[in-house]
């Protein structure tokens, strides 16, 4: 079941600040993936576990599912990921939180909220604004992924992305995951439920150039 959390609201306006790569990882000098919109971070769990070559971070507007998050990672030691709690707009739009961009070499939006009503669209997390700070300072060859089960949030995150000219398209049906954050094409929670559903999941993968 969805449960949206208005991002907009002021609760969110106050910022945690990401801590240093040294802090967050055991080994700083990994490939770095940011998941935006983790939820639980059920499928974060997985892709840490099993990919040990590389540090993930994850974003979530909820705060019990973040608090709840970090202190299982705490606990099972796994040393590989991060939790971090608001809106990823404004935590990645803060100035001391931007370095973080600079060393991701990819990002994934999964199943992001779609806010079906058009006055509600500015809730949703792909926005230009947003998209203009991860191509300023994204390095060359990073990588974007977007998935979702609804075609109008697709059409939306593909013009908002595609309309930046900092961004390519890839072509996602031939990608080559064996070299990327997920290998093993790790599905998340609301991907799994859309398979058992028969439902269609759109996808597509941006390069910064
Ligand atoms: C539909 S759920 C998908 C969860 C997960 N990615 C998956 O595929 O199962 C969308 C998630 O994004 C979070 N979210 C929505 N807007 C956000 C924002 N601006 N910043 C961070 N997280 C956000 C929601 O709280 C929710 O957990």
């Amino acid at each position: 079941m969805r449960q949206h959390v208005n991002p907009l609201s002021i609760n969110f306006n106050q910022i945690e600040r990401i801590p240093p790569l040294i802090e967050m990882f055991d080994d700083p000098r990994l490939n770095l993936h940011l998941d935006i919109g983790c939820a639980a971070g059920q499928s974060l769990f997985n892709l840490a576990l099993v990919n040990t070559s590389w540090n993930y971070l994850g974003i979530e507007i909820r705060e019990k599912l973040v608090k709840t998050a970090k202190l299982k990672a705490r606990e099972r030691e796994i040393n590989n990921l991060y939790f971090v709690f608001g809106n990823a707009y404004n935590i990645l739009n803060d100035v001391q939180n931007k370095f973080i961009i600079k060393n991701v070499k990819s990002i994934s939006f999964n199943f992001p909220d779609p806010w079906f009503k058009k006055r509600h669209y500015k809730r949703r997390v792909v926005q230009p604004e947003f998209i203009n700070i991860l191509s300023n300072s994204l390095q060359k060859g990073s990588l974007i992924f977007i998935k979702t089960d609804v075609k109008d949030l697709f059409d939306y995150m593909d013009c908002t992305i595609s309309s930046n000219l900092n961004f390519k398209k890839i072509d996602a049906k031939n990608f080559n995951y064996s070299q990327s954050f997920n290998p093993c094409e790790v599905k998340t929670n609301r991907e799994k439920y859309v398979i058992v559903n028969q439902l269609e999941v759109y996808k597509r993968i941006y390069m910064k150039i």
